[in-house]
Parts: structure tokens; C-alpha cells; sequence
């Protein structure tokens, strides 16, 4: 079975950043100490981070690429895009909301995985991908000097857009050719992948799980800032989602 799972615990702390590394051009991969979100955070969940800027108010979401609610620690992984994670990647301590959005109930999910990623989407997968059995993991980057996080997977197969490492194109190309028997998909990228595999999956006749992305301000469902199309209406990536079905979504908009 399918599954997403619906949370509404939600904690803002100071937490300290543990570690800080530019793992590709730009790309940071951040341990933070945040032991009350790890406690309860699941696969497939978000953060708001705030830079607490007075000309930046507004936090950016940034996906949990790993949890260990043990140690109570955290990992993200982001792009320092524009001046808001930028400020982010520079910061030894912050203030974080979360855990936020549905996530990924993997205690009821079926047993034949197929995990899909793009680019950075990659980072929300390697939590789940910890916790389902043997999953198939295809991941896919522009260039070999973009890839993120593949030697982090115990078993990732790798495709590049130019062909520079792995496979030449897409993961969902290489995952056609390469994937053996499954029963979900599980995928998270740039829109065009994930359109990708909706059809992937509809050829195939299996369910899809999609992690989308859209712009957003309060990332607790109040601002109504966030909607994307569905074909039961508008709903809201902050709270309805990140992960929707992928034949729920309204893909040509
Ligand atoms: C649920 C969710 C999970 C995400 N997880 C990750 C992740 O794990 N790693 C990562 O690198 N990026 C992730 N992103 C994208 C990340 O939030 C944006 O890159 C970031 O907000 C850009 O902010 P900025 O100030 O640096 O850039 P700017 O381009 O200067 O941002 C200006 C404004 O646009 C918003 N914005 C711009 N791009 C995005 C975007 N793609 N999504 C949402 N808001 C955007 C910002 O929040 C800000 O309000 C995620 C987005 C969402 C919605
Ligand atoms: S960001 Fe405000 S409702 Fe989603």
C-alpha cells in the first residue's frame, strides 16, 4: 500500500549548526542539533528555516534528508540559490519550525520500492530509502560535478544529463531500462521528472508518491500561498502535501 502520513506536531527551536560542508558548488550539507524535531520527525518531512534577517522575514522550507532521533540530530542538504539560503548556509546557529508537511508512513508501505531522484531532490529520499527494505534507488543529476549524496545510498543506480558519469539521461530513463519488479514509486525532483514518472507509473499500473515543491511564506497552511492543482481542487504543498499521489496531481498547468 501507498502511504503518506499526516503529522501535527510542530516545533520551533535555536538549534546549533554541527556541521557545515560544501559537498558540490553551492550545495551544503548541514547537521543541526534539534533533538524535539528528530524525536518525532518522519521520512518526507520539511523544515522552515528562518535567517532571522530584518530585511528577510520570511523562512525557506528546506527538506529532512536525514533524522537520528537518538543523537537528535538532523540533516539538510540546499542550495544557497538566492540571498536567503545563502545567508542559511553561513549561519553557526538558527531557528527552525518543524517537523512540517505529511511525510512518507512507512510502517504500512509495500515491500517493492522504486525510489526516484533528481537533482535536489535527492536529499528527502535518503531517510526513506533508510527505512523500506532493499528499495531500487535510480538517481539522477545535470553533470558528474553536480551529484550529491549517491555514495550515501547502500545501492544507487547514477544517470547524468550529459552522460559525464553513469548512464546518459534522465533517472526515469534509467529506471526504465534497469528497474526489476516493483509495486510503488517514490520520486522527488524538478516538475519535469516527476511528470515523468506519473506516466512511468501509469504505464506500469503502479502507484506513485511525488514530493512537489512550491513557493511558500507560512508553511503552516494559513496563507494560502502555496496551492498547487489537484484534480479534488486546490490544496496546499505546506500541509496536504509535499507528497501527493501522482495521479492526483493536475500535472499540465
Ligand atoms: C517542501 C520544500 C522542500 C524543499 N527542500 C529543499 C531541499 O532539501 N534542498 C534545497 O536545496 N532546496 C529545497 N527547497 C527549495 C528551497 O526552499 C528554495 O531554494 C529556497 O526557498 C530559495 O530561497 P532563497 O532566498 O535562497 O532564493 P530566492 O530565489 O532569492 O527566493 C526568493 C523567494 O522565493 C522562494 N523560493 C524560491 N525558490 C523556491 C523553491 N524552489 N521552493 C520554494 N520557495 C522558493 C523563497 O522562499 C523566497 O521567499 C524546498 C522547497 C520546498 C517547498
Ligand atoms: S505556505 Fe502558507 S498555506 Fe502553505
Amino acid at each position: 500500500m501507498e502511504s503518506i502520513v499526516g503529522l501535527v506536531i510542530t516545533i520551533q527551536l535555536q538549534c546549533d549548526v554541527v556541521s557545515n560542508t560544501e559537498i558540490a558548488l553551492d550545495i551544503f550539507d548541514m547537521t543541526l542539533d534539534a533533538p524535539e524535531i528528530a524525536r518525532v520527525a518522519h521520512a518526507g518531512q520539511f523544515l522552515h528555516i528562518f535567517n532571522d534577517s530584518p530585511d528577510m522575514l520570511l523562512p525557506r522550507p528546506i527538506s529532512i534528508c536525514a533524522i537520528d532521533a537518538e543523537s537528535g540530530r538532523l540533516r539538510v542538504v540546499f542550495r544557497a540559490k538566492g540571498a536567503g539560503t545563502r545567508l542559511i548556509s553561513r549561519k553557526t546557529r538558527l531557528r527552525a519550525l518543524g517537523p512540517l508537511g505529511n511525510g512518507y508512513d512507512t510502517s504500512s508501505m509495500s515491500k517493492k520500492i522504486l525510489i526516484v531522484g533528481g537533482g535536489l531532490g535527492v536529499p528527502p529520499l535518503l531517510e526513506l530509502s533508510r527505512r523500506v527494505a532493499e528499495p531500487q534507488v535510480f538517481l539522477g543529476f545535470r553533470d558528474e560535478a553536480s551529484m550529491i549524496l549517491q555514495n550515501d545510498f547502500t545501492e544507487a543506480e547514477t544517470a547524468t544529463d550529459d552522460g559525464s558519469f553513469g548512464f546518459c539521461g534522465n533517472a526515469v530513463d534509467l529506471a526504465r531500462r534497469k528497474a526489476r519488479d516493483f509495486d510503488l514509486i517514490v520520486a522527488c525532483g524538478p516538475k519535469p521528472l516527476l511528470r515523468a514518472v506519473a506516466g512511468f507509473a501509469d504505464e506500469k499500473g503502479v502507484p506513485a508518491l511525488v514530493s512537489v515543491e512550491e513557493r511558500m511564506a507560512c508553511g503552516i497552511g494559513a496563507c494560502v500561498g502555496c496551492v498547487i492543482k489537484t484534480k479534488s481542487g486546490y490544496r496546499k504543498v505546506c500541509v496536504d502535501g509535499p507528497v501527493f499521489r501522482a495521479d492526483e496531481v493536475v500535472w499540465d498547468d
